[in-house]
């Protein structure tokens, strides 16, 4: 079959994310690197640090059309690190079901681009987005989050800031092209341990 046909068939995928729920404290704010700011996102410093990576920033500012908050990391010119926050009563992200997501503060969307990795800032960018939690709802004992069970970084950098694991959901997913995710079947499974955190 011709490729440009492929790329409109959807996709089935099998997903199995990790969950954590915050139970540490409220953290100080995070030291970023000499030259790095952080905002909230917005329309206009999307436009402004994202100007070379247009597909990232119409989802970034689709994600904000639909409710949630973000944290750009930056250094005047362009993106370093984004993390995005899904408030209650909002149903993102999409691979999550909406029963699940809708009630906690749900933390997702995480990126640090390449040239900045390892330099601490998922973890900055996490201390971040509970603080703002903090400020918005005054409380951060309702924060919750996911990620792939292989993802070691994005895992690793969960439990140093406070997170501990609260089971894993295993789903089923239809990747349509233009359109996005469509969930089939999820389940929760709250007491599932977590595959073991490679060093
Ligand atoms: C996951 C990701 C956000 C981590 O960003 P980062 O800014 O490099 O992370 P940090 O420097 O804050 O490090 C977080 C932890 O991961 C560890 N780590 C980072 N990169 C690692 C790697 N390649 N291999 C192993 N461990 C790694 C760090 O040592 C740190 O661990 P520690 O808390 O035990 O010291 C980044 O790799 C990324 O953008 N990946 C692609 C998108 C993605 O997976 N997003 C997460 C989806 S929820």
């Amino acid at each position: 079959m011709k490729k440009s046909i492929i790329r409109f068939i959807p996709k089935l995928r099998k997903r199995n994310n990790v969950i954590y729920r915050f139970t540490g404290k409220i953290p100080k704010t995070p030291d970023l690197p000499p030259g790095l700011y952080w905002e909230p996102a917005s329309e206009a410093l999307l436009d402004l640090v994202m100007s070379d990576d247009h597909s990232r920033c119409e989802a970034l500012k689709g994600l904000l059309a639909q409710g949630a908050q973000g944290i750009i990391i930056h250094d005047g010119e362009r993106w370093a690190a984004h993390g995005f926050i899904s408030p209650p009563g909002i149903s993102l992200p999409h691979h999550i079901p909406k029963r699940i997501v809708s009630e906690p503060w749900w933390l997702f969307y995480m990126h640090t681009s390449k040239e900045w990795r390892r330099r601490g800032l998922q973890k900055a960018c996490i201390k971040l987005k509970l603080r703002f939690i903090n400020q918005l709802a005054g409380r951060i004992d309702m924060v919750m989050t996911d990620t792939g069970e292989d993802n070691m970084p994005s895992r690793k950098g969960f439990i140093t800031t406070g997170f501990v694991p609260a089971g894993v959901v295993r789903s089923l997913e239809l990747h349509v092209p233009k359109h996005g995710i469509v969930l089939l079947h999820a389940k929760w499974n709250r007491t599932e341990l977590h595959k073991e955190l490679v060093k």
